[in-house]
């Protein structure tokens, strides 16, 4: 091998695609361009473009990139766009990186509903043998735009790949499946779902599947309960438009969180190819209870209808809380209780297994103060994990927990943001790093009931936990924890 090759193998393995590179895990040709509708918007602004330059450094990037818009920019505008961009999210800019990138970049602006600007799209990409398109764009364009390619006979060798919501609910996810399989075919569509470019999500299946000292307790013979919170301090400044009409289930419970209980419950993969992964997360999903109106909480907080974009008579819940079951051999009995919202009293998100208390021991050796060990594994604000323990300690007479931490970050450095593992993934066609659609349509399935109930919304104040009605789902499970900062 040379040293460049050996080199980039390297940074490859740094982007968490080493194990990635089997034909049976789903994985097509690498693309000759990247093609993103979209790139004048928001989610290019905060992620794309640090993305794409992150790769760039790491010398992972090899194709060009054509940017498409509504917007009448020049190239220039673009460039200049792309590194505010970069430097606004925070990376100090290497002037040879992102020259290199710059010069990879082009630009074709249009409407979407018009066929001339897809005709401008196939001049620009001149006869590339496999593209990839990316949309990020309103899903009521997917169709739009996916139509627009077909006619001018650019899908049939490319990938399309889509940002979530992947519809509202169960029936529409169907029906936008079914429009965009007119036109293309299941295995070229790529569903984003930025979790599954997550390394938390690794380190849940990695802890998991190679440790024996794990293995073992890793179900409801040992586990009392496990909780999911994904907490944010933030609210959704500059959003409303967006997240009105989509509430907190939407946004992140039936696609991300549905994710970590995935890869915290599934069974053991017969093979470590992702594919072999997503069929056992899929399984899963199929194991899960339909979620129960009973045990689903909403809330919003105080002052969401003065958000710009909100309507003023709006019940859309910022705030979740729900217990879901999963009925198979490893779980029957253990709830798993998610709770998520936006303007909560600090940024985390972590999974909890709670084990069963121990035995008391006759001469009461533990006390009302003793609490069962826990499990923690965090995935933001970054990746660690925490073990709490009962010890013998110089303070009290009783045993008392102890916590053993462990931040990922500290052995092996920083790993790859999501985006970077999700553009590379959708460039080289590493398919198990995006959503199918009985996935979609198993976690849509076990969300239904409540979309359907949905229940009234409580008001909370910002900064606080949620509304107290959600205290109530985990009350006979001690209560919800509070998240390891
Ligand atoms: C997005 C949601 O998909 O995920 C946001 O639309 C949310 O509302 C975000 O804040 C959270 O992502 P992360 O990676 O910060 O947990």
């Amino acid at each position: 091998m040379s040293t460049d090759a050996a080199t980039t193998t390297d940074a490859a393995a740094r982007a968490g695609i080493a194990a990635q590179t089997d034909a049976a895990a789903g994985v097509g040709a690498n693309a000759d361009v990247l093609v993103i509708f979209g790139i004048t918007g928001d989610l290019a602004r905060v992620m794309t473009f640090r993305s794409l330059y992150r790769l760039e450094a790491r010398g992972l990037l090899a194709c060009p990139i054509v940017g498409v818009a509504f917007d009448d920019w020049t190239i220039d505008q673009l460039v200049e766009r792309a590194r505010t961009s970069i430097v606004g999210t925070g990376e100090s800019l290497d002037e040879a990186v992102f020259g290199r990138l710059a010069s990879r970049l082009s630009y074709v602006h249009g409407d979407f509903a018009d066929d001339a600007t897809y005709a401008r799209v196939a001049a620009a990409i001149g006869g590339a043998s496999s593209p990839v398109f990316y949309l990020e764009i309103p899903p009521s364009l997917f169709a739009t735009v996916v139509k627009g390619l077909a006619g001018a006979g650019l899908t049939e060798q490319g990938r399309v790949v889509v940002e979530k919501p992947f519809g509202r609910d169960l029936a529409s996810a169907r029906e936008l499946a079914a429009e965009l399989h007119r036109y293309i075919d299941e295995s070229q569509l790529f569903r984003i779902d930025h979790y599954l470019g997550k390394m938390g999500l690794e380190e849940i299946i990695y802890l998991r599947f190679s440790n024996t000292m794990l293995e073992p307790v890793w179900n409801r013979n040992f586990v009392d309960s496990v909780q999911i919170t994904m907490a944010e301090e933030f609210g959704i400044p500059g959003r409303g438009h967006f997240y009105d009409p989509v509430g907190a289930l939407r946004d992140v419970v039936v696609n991300h969180l549905m994710q970590v209980v995935a890869a915290v419950a599934m069974e053991a993969p017969a093979h470590g190819d992702p594919g072999t992964i997503t069929e056992m997360q899929t399984l899963l999903f199929r194991a899960m209870v339909d979620a129960d109106p009973a045990h689903y909480v909403r809330g919003q907080f105080d002052g969401y209808h003065d958000v710009d974009g909100v309507a003023c008579d709006s019940t859309t819940e910022t705030f979740c809380a729900l217990r879901l079951e999963i009925e198979n051999w490893r779980w029957s009995g253990v709830p798993f209780f998610i709770r998520t919202g936006k303007l909560l009293p600090v940024t985390a998100t972590e999974v909890r297994l709670v084990f069963k208390e121990p035995p008391r021991l006759g001469f009461g050796l533990r006390d009302a103060a003793s609490r069962p060990d826990e499990l923690v594994i965090r995935l933001d604000p970054a990746t660690g994990v925490r073990i709490v323990l009962n010890a013998k300690r110089a303070d009290a007479p009783k045993p008392r927990s102890v916590e053993l931490d462990m931040e990922f970050a500290a052995k092996g450095g920083e790993g790859p943001t999501p985006y970077e593992v999700l553009l590379l993934a959708a460039v080289r066609g590493i398919r198990p790093r995006f959503t199918r659609q009985d996935t979609v349509e198993a976690a849509w399935r076990v969300m239904q009931p409540i979309i359907d109930d949905p229940g009234p919304v409580h008001p909370y104040a910002p900064g606080t936990w949620g509304p107290p009605e959600a205290d109530a789902l985990v009350a006979d499970h001690g209560g919800w924890r509070r998240p390891w900062l």
